[in-house]
């Protein structure tokens, strides 16, 4: 019998697990789980005997890619693939997928609830601001920019999206106004929305000359990775504007000097909650599972990113 192995830090909600457990052993396979495991030896140990493994942020880096001695496949249960080490995956035939678009709408809401609060001063009682009428500016219109513009467009903001890889036709059909460099993006928009992916081209590139474009009271959004952002250039323009703000899913590592020198100027979660609902777990878990069994039982490989 083929084993699964749920591999997750941060686990799924329960009933995520119970689907994921019901659909694995419906199909003839034993799944087996690592919740909230607290060191690498623990995963290291755990992927020594299975065929397949699904995994959230956690880090399949060589080493546990290595020690995976049977694994055929590892599914990412979400939309980036940064955790995993594709080119040692190839190199040990395993195959890796994600499961796009299952967590987007979760991501795109966590967007919102940060704007909100951010607009409002974290409810402190004093006057915030409105949504309505603003600009804003959707760095990658893929499947969790869709869901923040669907969003957006209920809270009457003036939608942009910057997107090379979509046509402007596109962009145009839902209501957005494409702009066709990313500088124009953030000149345009006081609210900029991140959506890209982290990888050797868009880490650190959103840097302090794009960030110093965007106008007065200026907010930037990351849900996306923390890496994308310039943080030696953030922190000079936080110093040198007192109206913009930053507000990220996992704070970045310069937390200690946002907590220091600019109170009330950003909204950090404390573990990155983007995709943490029950809804966008269950989507997620149940696409891994189902992709595991095709692909063992019909060589299905749709969402392979190596
Ligand atoms: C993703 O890439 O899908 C999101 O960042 C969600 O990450 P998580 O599964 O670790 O919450």
């Amino acid at each position: 019998m083929k084993k699964i192995l749920i591999a997750t830090e941060k686990p799924f909600a329960k009933e995520a697990v119970e689907n994921i457990e019901n659909i694995g052993k419906n199909a003839g396979y034993e799944v087996i789980k690592l919740e909230k495991y607290t060191t690498k030896e623990q995963l290291l140990e755990a992927v020594a005997s299975v065929d397949a493994m699904i995994i959230r942020s956690d880090i399949a880096d060589k080493d546990v890619l290595t020690a995976a001695k049977n694994l055929k496949i590892v599914v990412r249960a979400g939309a980036g693939f940064d955790n995993i080490d594709l080119a040692a995956a190839t190199e040990n035939n395993i195959v890796a997928m994600n499961t796009p678009g299952q967590n987007s709408n979760a991501v795109a809401e966590l967007a919102f609830a940060m704007m909100l609060y951010s607009a409002r001063g974290g409810f402190d009682g004093k006057t915030g601001t409105e949504l309505r009428d603003k600009t804003l500016g959707i760095h990658a219109y893929g499947n969790v920019g869709k869901y923040v513009a669907q969003i957006a467009k209920g809270f009457g903001m003036k939608l942009y999206a910057f997107d090379p890889f979509i046509k402007d036709s596109d962009i145009e059909a839902d209501g957005i106004i494409p702009v066709h460099s990313v500088e124009d993006l953030y000149r345009n928009c006081q609210y900029v929305s991140l959506h890209i992916p982290a990888n050797d081209k868009t880490k650190k590139s959103i840097n302090k000359n794009l960030m110093g474009l965007m106008p007065k009271n200026a907010v930037l959004v990351n849900t996306a990775r923390k890496e994308v952002i310039d943080e030696d250039g953030l922190i000079a323009i936080m110093c040198e504007r007192p109206d913009f703000k930053y507000l990220s899913d996992i704070a970045p590592e310069c937390a200690h000097i946002f907590e220091e020198k600019f109170p009330n100027r950003y909204v950090f979660t404390p573990k990155k909650m983007g995709a943490q609902t029950e809804e966008a777990n269950i989507n997620a878990g149940i696409a891994a599972v189902n992709q595991i069994i095709a692909f063992f039982e019909k060589g299905d490989v749709k969402f392979k990113v190596n």
